[in-house]
């Protein structure tokens, strides 16, 4: 009979020896949650995401409390998109950069009332009639009939995340995709005065079918084709690192990765690269997945933790997860 000299098993016989030779952990500040808040919902309402099991859509006053009882679970950072009222939506995005907007309501609260971190999501899809994440124009020889601008939208991208940043966020999110955002966002909020505003940028943005239940919950979707001239094409990793160049030459603060799961070759490539601090996007669809296998009783909670620690372990230092209040409510993490 052989006897092997080098046993992998030993290192794994007891919970205390596993737990010692850890390579990876995840930790609750590794966790950003996406909130999204709804001018239409009043009082406490919340109004469940039926693309989502088990998460909603917050008014201003459920959405903030929400927050707090996180903040008292552990968490520490938060990530706020705006769901204005349908009749507001115009062909600039004008709800987006109001004084008095739903984004920059919840801000202002969510600065006041707790100690989390706040980063709020600036683009224009939620806010425009047509649903894109920039201006757009007829145009017949695109495939279908509408070109989305781009040094046309960045005036207003960057109105956006200055009125964010006059609400009081710490950092402002762009994820339009249009080149020359950081750039745009970065000028204007020296010039106003926010010099201390951090930009987490989404670097790698990928045209992904990952989004769909997001676009539910935000009521998002482009009304007329598809993102993929300006969010970039799943088959592209070299494509990546020039994004994530351009956005640290044009003075971003953190780099983004979204998708995470069906990308974490591209976390690892990014974090290898770079020294900013890197996020993974752990996306709608990606939760919404793993939420459905589990109510349907294919698998278990367990690769709710399992897929946040690959993320991690595949070099990403900051996770936006809808998944941050099922682990932190459950204890998954120390
Ligand atoms: C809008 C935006 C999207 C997401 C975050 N910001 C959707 C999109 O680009 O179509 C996706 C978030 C998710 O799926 O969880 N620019
Ligand atoms: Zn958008």
């Amino acid at each position: 009979m052989y006897f092997p000299i080098t046993r992998m098993r030993r290192l794994r016989k007891t919970e205390e020896i596993r737990n010692i030779v850890r390579e990876t952990k995840l930790n609750k500040e590794d966790l950003i949650y996406p909130i999204y808040f709804k001018e239409a919902l009043k009082g406490n309402e919340k109004e469940p995401i039926t693309s989502m099991p088990g998460e909603f859509r917050y008014s201003l006053d459920s959405g903030v409390e929400f927050a707090k009882h996180l903040e008292e679970k552990g968490l520490k950072s938060i990530i706020v998109f705006g769901v204005p009222l349908e009749n507001t939506k115009d062909k600039i995005a004008t709800p987006a950069f109001k004084e008095d907007g739903i984004v920059q309501k919840a801000i202002a609260r969510l600065k006041e009332e707790t100690n989390l971190v706040v980063i709020s999501d600036v683009c224009l899809c939620q806010y425009t009639s047509h649903g894109h994440c920039g201006l757009i124009v007829e145009n017949e020889n695109t495939d279908f009939g509408l070109e989305i601008l781009n040094d046309e939208s960045l005036e207003y991208i960057a109105k956006v995340a200055v009125s964010h940043a006059k609400a009081g966020a710490d950092i402002v999110a762009p994820s339009d995709m249009m080149d020359g955002r950081v750039d745009a966002i970065r000028e204007a909020l020296d010039s106003e005065g926010f010099e201390n505003v951090a930009i987490m940028s989404y670097s790698a943005k990928y045209a992904s079918a990952f989004y769909e239940p997001f676009r539910e919950a935000a009521c998002s979707s482009p009304g007329l084709g598809h993102r993929k001239s300006y969010q970039m094409d799943p088959a592209n990793a070299r494509e990546a690192i020039r994004e994530c160049e351009l956005d640290v030459a044009e003075g971003a603060d953190f780099l983004m990765v979204k998708p995470a799961l069906p990308y974490l070759d591209i976390v690892r490539m990014v974090k290898d690269e770079f020294n900013l601090p890197l996020v993974a996007y752990n996306v709608s669809g990606e939760y919404s997945m793993i939420m459905a296998a589990i109510e349907k009783g294919y698998l278990t909670e367990r690769a709710i933790s399992e897929s946040l620690l690959s993320i991690k372990r595949a070099g990403a230092d900051l996770i936006i997860t809808n998944f941050a209040p099922y682990v932190l409510e459950n204890d998954l993490i120390e």
